[in-house]
């Protein structure tokens, strides 16, 4: 497998595996977010979003907080597997994050994700939730 033309979004070195790293992709023309986490020389992309409280991101900029090898969410604390992106503890446990599909090849990571394409890497230039392509959701259950 190649990448072809795909656009290389960083080095495989530069994305951490205790943090993340924050990307912002172009979602049918409105920027949306992304984070990027290293796994064991693979790499996984979610949409940097709760399932929670979709308007609250996991990657505020500077990196989400990873502990004991799960994503947390600062807002309630729910934890995501960085593998599955499945919410593993919290009051959105069972949901799973949304995933944008990239590869690895050559020490880089590559967006191979038809549905975007690769804007820069930091955050989206918007004050706007609903722009950051969560659709601003707000669902709670839990009372908190
Ligand atoms: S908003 Fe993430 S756990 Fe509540």
């Amino acid at each position: 497998m190649t990448a072809g033309d795909d656009p290389r979004l960083a080095d495989l070195d530069e994305v951490p595996e205790d943090s993340t790293l924050l990307l912002t992709l172009d979602d049918d023309g409105s920027e949306t977010e992304a984070l990027l986490i290293r796994l064991n020389g693979e790499v996984a992309c979610w949409k940097n979003y709760c399932q929670h409280w979709t308007d609250v991101r996991l990657d505020k900029g500077d990196g989400a907080r990873v502990k004991g090898g799960e994503i947390w969410c600062g807002k309630h604390a729910a934890t995501f597997d960085p593998n599955s992106g499945e919410c593993t503890f919290g009051p959105c446990e069972g949901a799973y994050l949304d995933e944008v599909e990239v590869t690895v090849e050559d020490g880089g990571v590559y967006l191979t994700d038809d549905d975007y394409g690769f804007v820069r890497r930091g955050p989206a230039e918007t004050d706007d939730d609903d722009a950051l392509g969560s659709g601003g959701g707000r669902i709670d259950f839990t009372g908190s």
